[in-house]
């Protein structure tokens, strides 16, 4: 396949940052949903992974965006200190990172944690700073991109709202990151990276899921290609009603079939392809689609005798005719 801006997959962005930071209830904000609000303790334990079609993100966005991406598959995580092998796992799939920062709170511990994964990973982010409307005096203005927002607000919300803002600037700064508002500067990168959200009324929104997609296109076109090697890792192994043991997987490339035969490590033929509807979270349980095949980036469910066997965190390598079995179970049991 060429390397075109014409054959892009999808970007896989992963949400991290502090415990309560956000991360989830905004994505329930994207998606319309309230995963947030069935979570036990309001904590996320699990990660969790959806996928957003293009067409979507342009009706949060502008209608004339120029999105070259199918979509973006997003992956969260928890933010509790005890999950760390979790963001580890969720930010080494990612293509890019939305670092959550409560703008009341600052960098905290588990912020600091993520970001040092994302820079030995050297993993672009976007920091949202988000709960905006928690500023004392905050105007909503429900889904407004977020320089609208802003000048809808009272000159003391502006005055806490700049206070907060450099305060966290510095903060980057002793992480050695030097981090501005994005709007400030047309040139797109690391340095122009900040921007202000509410996961509830939705200020910014606009704002976040554009600079990812712009980003992504413009600046990953060699990384975001699609190709026809396979490429996915196992998430969960989990037993669900109906279907035995499953795998979900984070399908980062490449095309799948029904009756593919995969190893990883155990050898199995693919018996149903799956995906949680678009928009929904592959936690929360729900009915999936089923397809005869699925093109990458995707997050799926895969069904198949053995499944038991399988290991969350490795990858899985699919045998075509041109393979050698024996090869692919040894590039299996290497990981
Ligand atoms: P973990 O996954 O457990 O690490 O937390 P999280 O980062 O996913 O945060 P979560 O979405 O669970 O939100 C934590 C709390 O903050 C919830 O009570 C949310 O309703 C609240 N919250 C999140 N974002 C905002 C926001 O933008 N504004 C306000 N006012 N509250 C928010
Ligand atoms: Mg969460
Ligand atoms: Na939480």
């Amino acid at each position: 396949f060429e390397q075109s801006e014409d054959n892009l997959r999808s970007p896989i962005c992963c949400i991290m940052g502090h415990v309560d930071a956000g991360k989830t209830k905004l994505l329930d904000c994207i998606r319309g949903t309230n995963v947030q609000g069935g979570e036990a303790g309001g904590i996320t334990q699990q990660i969790g992974a959806t996928y957003l079609p293009a067409e979507k993100i342009r009706e949060r966005t502008k209608p004339d965006a120029t999105l070259k991406v199918p979509g973006l598959l997003v992956i969260d995580t928890p933010g509790h200190e005890s999950f760390a092998n979790l963001r580890s796992r969720g930010s080494g799939l990612c293509d890019i990172a939305i670092l959550v920062v409560d703008i009341k709170c600052g960098l905290e511990q588990q912020t600091i944690e993520s970001l040092n994964l994302l820079k030995m990973q050297n993993t672009k982010f976007i920091i949202a700073l988000n709960k905006v409307d928690r500023l004392f005096g905050w105007k909503k203005c429900p889904n407004a991109p977020i320089k609208k927002a802003l000048k809808q607000q009272s000159e003391d919300v502006l005055n806490e709202f700049n206070i907060r803002l450099t305060q966290i600037i510095t903060q980057f700064k002793e992480q050695g990151l030097n981090r501005e508002l994005y709007y400030t500067s047309k040139k797109m990168g690391e340095t122009f990276s900040i921007v202000p959200t509410s996961a509830i009324s939705g200020e910014g929104i606009p704002d976040l899921l554009l600079l990812l997609v712009q980003w992504t296109q413009k600046t990953m076109v060699e990384k975001l290609t699609y190709s026809n090697e396979v490429q996915c890792t196992v998430l969960e192994v989990k037993v669900v009603e109906g279907h035995g043991t499953t795998i979900d997987v984070i399908f980062v490339n490449g095309v799948l079939h029904e009756g593919d035969q995969i190893v990883g490590p155990i050898v199995t033929t693919i018996r149903a392809l799956l995906t949680p509807h678009p928009m929904e979270e592959l936690r929360v349980k729900g009915t999936y689609l089923r397809h005869n095949e699925v093109t990458a980036s995707m997050v799926i469910k895969i069904t198949a005798k053995g499944l038991q066997h399988a290991i969350a965190g490795t990858s899985l390598y699919v045998v075509r005719p041109d393979h050698d079995l024996e090869d692919v179970k040894e590039a299996a049991m290497a990981d």
